[in-house]
Parts: C-alpha cells; sequence; structure tokens
C-alpha cells in the first residue's frame, strides 16, 4: 500500500501523473471518496501520464467516456467512468464495461466504485481519497 499527503489539487494532480508511469495496461482503477475529494483531479494528472490531450471531466452526464492516449504507447485507451448516477451494475454492464476492464492495451478508472462493487474484477486497484482539511487530502493506493 502506497500512503500520500496531498497539500494541494497540484500535488493530487501530479500523484495521479505518477501513476500512470507505473501502468501496463489492463488496470482497473476504483476511486472512493467524498464529493470534492479530489477523484477527478487524480484521473486528470493520470490522464495527462497516459498522453491523453484531450480534458478529462467528470462525466457525470455520460456515465463512461473513452480517451485515446498517445500514438505508439501500449495504453491505448484510457475509460473513465463515473458511477455516482448509477442506479444499478446492470446499466454499466449494458454498455459493456468489462469489454475495457479485459482489454489490455485499456486503462479503467471508475470514481463513486462503491456503486458498482459486485463487478469490480479482482485484480482492481483502489485509490482512497480523504479529506484532512480545505486543501489537504489524504490518499491510499491498495
Ligand atoms: N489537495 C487537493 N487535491 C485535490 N483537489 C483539491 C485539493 N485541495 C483542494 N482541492 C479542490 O477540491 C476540488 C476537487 O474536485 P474534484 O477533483 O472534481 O473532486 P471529486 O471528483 O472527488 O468530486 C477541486 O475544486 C480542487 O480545486
Ligand atoms: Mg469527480
Amino acid at each position: 500500500m502506497e500512503k500520500l499527503n496531498s497539500k494541494n489539487e497540484k500535488e493530487t494532480f501530479v500523484f495521479g501523473e505518477n501513476l500512470a508511469k507505473k501502468l501496463t495496461g489492463g488496470e482497473v482503477l476504483a476511486l472512493f471518496g467524498d464529493l470534492g475529494a479530489g477523484k477527478t483531479k487524480f484521473l486528470q494528472g493520470l490522464a495527462k501520464g497516459l498522453g491523453v490531450k484531450n480534458k478529462v471531466n467528470s462525466p457525470t452526464f455520460n456515465i463512461l467516456k473513452i480517451y485515446k492516449t498517445k500514438a505508439g504507447s501500449k495504453i491505448k485507451t484510457f475509460c473513465h467512468i463515473d458511477a455516482y448516477r448509477l442506479s444499478s451494475e446492470k446499466d454499466l454492464l449494458a454498455l459493456g464495461v468489462e469489454e475495457y476492464f479485459q482489454d489490455k492495451n485499456t486503462v479503467t478508472a471508475i470514481e463513486w466504485a462503491e456503486k458498482i462493487k459486485k463487478i469490480l474484477p479482482k485484480k482492481t486497484i483502489t485509490i482512497d481519497i480523504k479529506h484532512l482539511s480545505e486543501k489537504e487530502r489524504a490518499i491510499k493506493i491498495k
């Protein structure tokens, strides 16, 4: 397990960027943390680390959004899921999410992962972000 303390949003972004460099493809990242914890901020850094050029936002109204990474990299797609508005795992399964979970050339990250715990693969990496103060966050990766 890795424990990180973030003092500001930039640090959280950089922690995400650093994690991206350790990924090889096929990983599923499950993010836990309240509204405003910094889940999206972390994933914006992760996306940058993967070479995603487009801006990553909370896909609250999309549930699932696919981004292309840098041409030529082994990890070809970043799949960003926001499960907040889901009422059932079934809705996500209907979007074919299990194919992304299994794809060795994709990294998948899920905000509000508690909503879809039942369908998370065993290999899932958990990222827990907790508010310590207005600007400080405790981040655990395991
Ligand atoms: N240390 C920090 N890490 C991440 N975000 C922070 C931090 N300190 C303050 N913030 C602010 O908290 C908010 C986090 O938003 P966001 O990443 O969208 O959270 P979430 O996706 O978890 O709801 C942003 O407005 C950001 O500026
Ligand atoms: Mg978010």
